[in-house]
C-alpha cells in the first residue's frame, strides 16, 4: 500500500492565540515543528468569522513553510480570491453554514452545485488542487464527479463519535465511499476527529491516501509536546497502512 500522508491542521494553535490575543503561541512556528516531525502538509481553515486562522497567518504561512499548504474554505467570493491571491497548493471546501451542510455535516456537493461548480473550475483553473469535504455516502461521491472535483475528502466525525457495532458500520460506510471515489478516478482524504484510538483502522483503508488531523494533535502536544504527538501519529498510522 502507498504511504499514507499526514495533514497536520494547526487552526487549534491559533484557537489558544486568540483566546488572548497577541502572538503566542504561533501556528507558523507548529507548522514548522510538525515539518521537522514528519508531517507531508499544512492544513489551516480560514473561517469567515475569522474564529483562529487569521489572514496574516494564511499570508505567513504561504510565505514561510516549504510542505504544501491545504488552505480550507467556505464556498464564497471572498475565499475564492483569497485563495486566488495567496495559491495553496490545495483548497479543501467546507461547509460553514447550516444550509451548505448535509445532515451529518459534510458539503451538501449534490445540493450546492450551482454555488460550487464555478469556484471548483476557477481554483482548478490556476492549478490549486480541490477538494471537497463530504460524508462518505456515493450520492455525494457522484456529485464531485459532476462537478470536476479531483479530490474528495471524507468526514470521519461520525465514525469517531459512534462505538461498538454502530461505529463498524461507520466505517464500513467510509470504506466502500473510499473505494467508490477511487473507481471513478477520484484521490481519497479522510479527516475530523481523528485520535490515537481510532486512527488505525481509516489508515487502513488502501483508497484513502492522505489524513487531515488537528483538534487531537494540539490537545495531545499540551502533555507531550508537539513534535512527540505528530510523531505518534505518523508511528500509528504508518503501522496500519503495514499491518
Ligand atoms: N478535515 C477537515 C475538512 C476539517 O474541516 C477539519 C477540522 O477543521 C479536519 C480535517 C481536522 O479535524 P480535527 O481537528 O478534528 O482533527
Amino acid at each position: 500500500m502507498s504511504r499514507l500522508r499526514l495533514g497536520v491542521n494547526i487552526d487549534h494553535v491559533a484557537t489558544i492565540r486568540n483566546a488572548r490575543g497577541g502572538v503566542h503561541p504561533d501556528p507558523v512556528r507548529a507548522a514548522k515543528m510538525a515539518a521537522a516531525a514528519g508531517a507531508d502538509g499544512i492544513t489551516a481553515h480560514l473561517r469567515e468569522d475569522r474564529r483562529h486562522i487569521s489572514d496574516a497567518d494564511i499570508a505567513r504561512l504561504s510565505a514561510e513553510i516549504d510542505l504544501p499548504l491545504n488552505l480550507e474554505m467556505a464556498a464564497t467570493d471572498e475565499m475564492l480570491g483569497i485563495a486566488l491571491r495567496h495559491r495553496p497548493h490545495a483548497a479543501c471546501i467546507v461547509p460553514e453554514r447550516r444550509e451548505e451542510r448535509t445532515t451529518e455535516g459534510g458539503l451538501d456537493a449534490a445540493g450546492q452545485h450551482n454555488v460550487l461548480a464555478p469556484l471548483v473550475s476557477e481554483l482548478r483553473g490556476v492549478s490549486i488542487r480541490v477538494s471537497l469535504f463530504i460524508e462518505p455516502d456515493r450520492r455525494q461521491i457522484d456529485a464531485a464527479k459532476r462537478l470536476g472535483a479531483p479530490v474528495v475528502e471524507l468526514h470521519t466525525g461520525r465514525y469517531c463519535h459512534l462505538d461498538g457495532a454502530a461505529q463498524v458500520a461507520e466505517l464500513a460506510r467510509l470504506a466502500d465511499a473510499a473505494a467508490y471515489a477511487a473507481h471513478l478516478g477520484i484521490e481519497v482524504h479522510a479527516g475530523h476527529g481523528l485520535s490515537f484510538d481510532n486512527v488505525a483502522a481509516v489508515a487502513a483503508i488502501p483508497e484513502v491516501v492522505e489524513l487531515n488531523i488537528g483538534h487531537f494533535l494540539v490537545g495531545e502536544a499540551i502533555f507531550v509536546g508537539l513534535d512527540s504527538s505528530i510523531r505518534e501519529m505518523r508511528r500509528l498510522m504508518d503501522a496500519a497502512r503495514t499491518a
